[in-house]
């Protein structure tokens, strides 16, 4: 029997990066200092780091009929993701992106095509969860058709990863049947709301956030990410850095996470090569560009060791 494979229902986005100080204020215009176009959106940005860590990849989308819908489809195929994408009227996905001086990212995202991944477009493509040992899912298609895929990888008997980003509203029975949920601290918050007293103790959210899944992973940026589970709450120390552009990098650890457990990696030790390619994805401009490959894990300049958090202190 052939290995099971990773199958990524989501988005895909051509991202407008800015290079620029700061924010504008309102009524000013502002100079940005760079521009660059970028190949994005949090679903192929998923599946091309599966694909770079040697997994078969299946991306099931949308693009529009345009040229940066052409240019998505070519750049997955290119590096081996065997893509379903619908092409419809509406245009590519876009992600316009600030990069700002000391490091922050802010995003704003044009849904276009992605949201014509529509319920029946999951349901006609039912049979590649059939293939698929992890289904890996994210906000930016709509919110039923998250809801078919989880249908139809609980009938296959598929795992499923669920980042629920950007953050917007869950059915508690769709986040439920995920086998692991995983948000940034921001996203944390909004799915919180009021639950989260000030200041906020991220283990308290980790361990609040097991209401929406049993398996909770809350990614930190800098401060790492925390694995929180019924056993506890596990710390992934974060792998430091020199970083010019964080976009993707909550991307390529979700990505590398779903690659080390198909791989049969405990969830810890995933956590922990997930911190380390997050990491490294940090090193360069854009979401895609500089998330590693197998080769440059091995050979990487980034020191520090993944390693197991099963034995760290937990809450
Ligand atoms: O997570 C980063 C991604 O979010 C960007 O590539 C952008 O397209 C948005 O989807």
């Amino acid at each position: 029997m052939s290995k099971p494979e990773i199958l990524v229902v989501g988005s895909i986005n051509v991202d407008l990066l800015l290079f620029q100080p700061r924010l504008a204020y309102r009524g000013e215009t502002l100079l940005a200092t760079e521009m660059r176009e970028e190949f994005g959106g949090k679903g192929a940005n998923q599946a091309v780091q599966c694909a770079r860590l040697g997994q078969h990849v299946t991306f099931l989308g949308a693009v529009g009929k345009d040229e940066r819908g052409r240019g998505s489809r070519t750049n997955l195929e290119a590096q081996g993701i065997e893509c379903h994408l619908a092409e419809v009227d509406a245009p590519t996905g876009l992600g316009v992106v600030n990069v700002l001086a000391n490091g922050e990212v802010h995003a704003t995202i044009l849904r276009g095509a992605n949201a014509e991944v529509t319920p029946e477009w999951v349901r006609q493509n039912e049979s590649l969860f059939e293939r698929a040992g992890i289904v890996i899912l994210q906000n930016e298609i709509p919110a039923e058709s998250n809801a078919e895929a989880i249908r139809c990888a609980s009938a296959a008997g598929a795992r499923v990863i669920y980042n629920a980003a950007p953050a917007r509203a869950v059915d508690l029975e769709t986040t439920r049947a995920c086998d692991y949920f995983v948000v940034n601290e921001e996203e944390a918050r909004f799915f919180l709301g009021e639950e989260l007293a000030e200041p906020t103790d991220m283990r308290e959210a980790a361990v609040l956030l097991r209401n929406y899944c049993p398996r909770v992973i809350l990614t930190l940026g800098a401060a790492g990410s925390l694995i929180s589970t019924q056993s506890g709450v596990h710390e992934v120390p974060v792998v430091p850095v020199r970083a010019v552009d964080t976009t993707g990098a909550g991307d390529a650890y979700v990505g590398a996470f779903a690659s080390s457990l198909l791989d049969g990696e405990s969830e810890g030790r995933a956590a922990g090569i997930a911190a380390k390619v997050a990491a490294m994805a940090t090193t360069g401009v854009g979401a895609q560009t500089s998330m590693p490959s197998i080769e440059d894990l091995r050979h990487d300049s980034v020191r520090a060791e993944a390693h197991d958090s099963g034995d760290a202190s937990q809450c």
